[in-house]
């Protein structure tokens, strides 16, 4: 019996994370659950997954959680997140808080010793250098639930890195696929939300529209499989069948596939190095019949040009883009910005931004704080 935290265990990865625990409650016990301020959707969890300690960030909701629930122990704030990434007992923590806010519990559970299943990419972007030498420190695995980074994980298995000449990131090419430059500048939030094949949460699907998601995941792959940007590809697959594939050095490509249902990656993050049985339905080609491919075109989505800039800046460079993007993100969200203005808060903080080498979690909290603090100006001065 596996013991598992679920950072997150209200959003879209955190309640996939549950449903596939649900079908093996065997192999799983859910220790801990931590979450924002989704209080009503957690006191449905706890009634059904009766785990020993819950957390709410919020410390008005945490409140109200104690008042109905007086003997379940509710921890809150930051602290609370921190104490259930750590707790005595649990061996793999579900990292799926949304954002920058992941990063520092996800952080801690790896000094704690706990193995991870990293939805969190933020925690990489913001920090890779740090969280991946942290986890080498402690003998911690970091299994990716990314579906692309979980099928270049399973492409990889057994394999040399010295073979691998590419790793080709697919992306769905979100909701506006079909639309012109031109037409992104109106589009509107709910058109933004509806993406074509992935049900996410509301932060995501953004990303997934500006390809900002894809420019994450370069960096996300960089550090999570220790290699250089140059050797790390995007490709536009609107099926999302392919999930991403490895290309070797003798021009032979090993490609992951299923249905896109994020219970796949979850679960083999979950039971890694076996699988179980009946996650997904099957993959039925013959009724697909198509499976289509393209190149980004960088001038529809600049975003995926910022990434690589950052990574190229190295240092706090990926960190800011990273918070610049969360409240460009938000200001598109609460209709501040247009769609087409997501990137332009990004690159105008990211170009004010003088470089620091980001050694320590302090350092890149500040510069993810003053990101913010700028990314929030230029929204103002919209
Ligand atoms: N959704 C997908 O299919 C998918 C696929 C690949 C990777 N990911 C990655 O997985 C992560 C989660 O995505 P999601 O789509 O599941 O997001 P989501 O549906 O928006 O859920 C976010 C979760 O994080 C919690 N949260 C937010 N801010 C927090 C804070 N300050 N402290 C503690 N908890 C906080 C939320 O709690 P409340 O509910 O209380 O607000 C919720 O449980 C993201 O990094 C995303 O990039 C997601």
């Amino acid at each position: 019996m596996k013991n598992i935290a679920i950072l997150g265990s209200t959003g879209s990865i955190g309640k996939n994370t549950l449903e596939v625990i649900s079908r093996h409650r065997d192999k799983f016990r859910v220790t801990a659950l931590a979450v924002k301020n989704n209080v009503s959707i957690l006191e449905e969890q706890i009634a059904e997954f009766k785990p020993d300690v819950v957390a709410v960030f919020d410390e008005a909701a945490a409140g109200r959680l104690r008042k109905k629930n007086p003997s379940v122990k509710i921890l809150s704030g930051e602290q609370g997140m921190i104490d259930v990434a750590t707790l005595d007992g649990v061996e793999t923590v579900v990292s799926a808080i949304v954002g920058s806010p992941g990063l520092v519990p996800t952080l801690e559970a790896i000094k704690a010793g706990k193995d991870i299943a990293l939805a969190t990419k933020e925690a990489l972007v913001m920090a890779g250098h740090l969280v991946m030498s942290e986890a080498l420190k402690r003998g911690v695995s970091i299994i990716p639930v990314d579906s692309e980074h979980s099928a270049v994980f399973q492409c990889l298995e057994g394999r040399d890195m010295e073979e691998v000449e590419k790793i080709v990131l697919t992306a769905s090419g979100g909701p506006f696929l079909k639309k012109s430059v031109q037409e992104l500048m109106n589009v509107t939030p709910a058109e933004a939300l509806n993406h074509p094949n992935w049900n996410m949460g509301k932060k995501i699907s953004i990303d997934s529209a500006t390809l900002m998601n894809k420019g994450l995941e370069v960096i996300e792959a960089r550090w999570l499989f220790n290699i250089p940007v140059e050797k790390i590809g995007v490709i536009l697959h609107p099926q999302s069948i392919i999930h991403s594939m490895v290309r070797f050095i003798d021009g032979s490509v090993i490609a992951q596939m299923s249905v896109p249902d994020m219970k796949g990656p979850i679960s083999y993050a979950l039971s890694y190095p076996e699988r179980f049985s009946n996650v997904l339905p099957p993959l039925n080609l013959a009724e697909i019949k198509e499976l289509t491919f393209e190149d980004p075109d960088i001038n529809k989505y600049p975003a995926l040009a910022l990434t690589y800039n950052a990574l190229n800046a190295g240092g706090t460079m990926p960190c800011v883009m990273n918070a610049a993007n969360e409240i460009a993100v938000e200001a598109f969200l609460s209709e501040k910005i247009s769609f087409t203005k997501i990137s332009r808060v990004v690159s105008d903080t990211m170009a004010e931004h003088k470089v620091m080498k980001g050694n320590t979690i302090e350092e890149i909290i500040s510069a993810s704080e003053w990101a913010k603090q700028r990314a929030g100006e230029f929204v103002d001065k919209n």
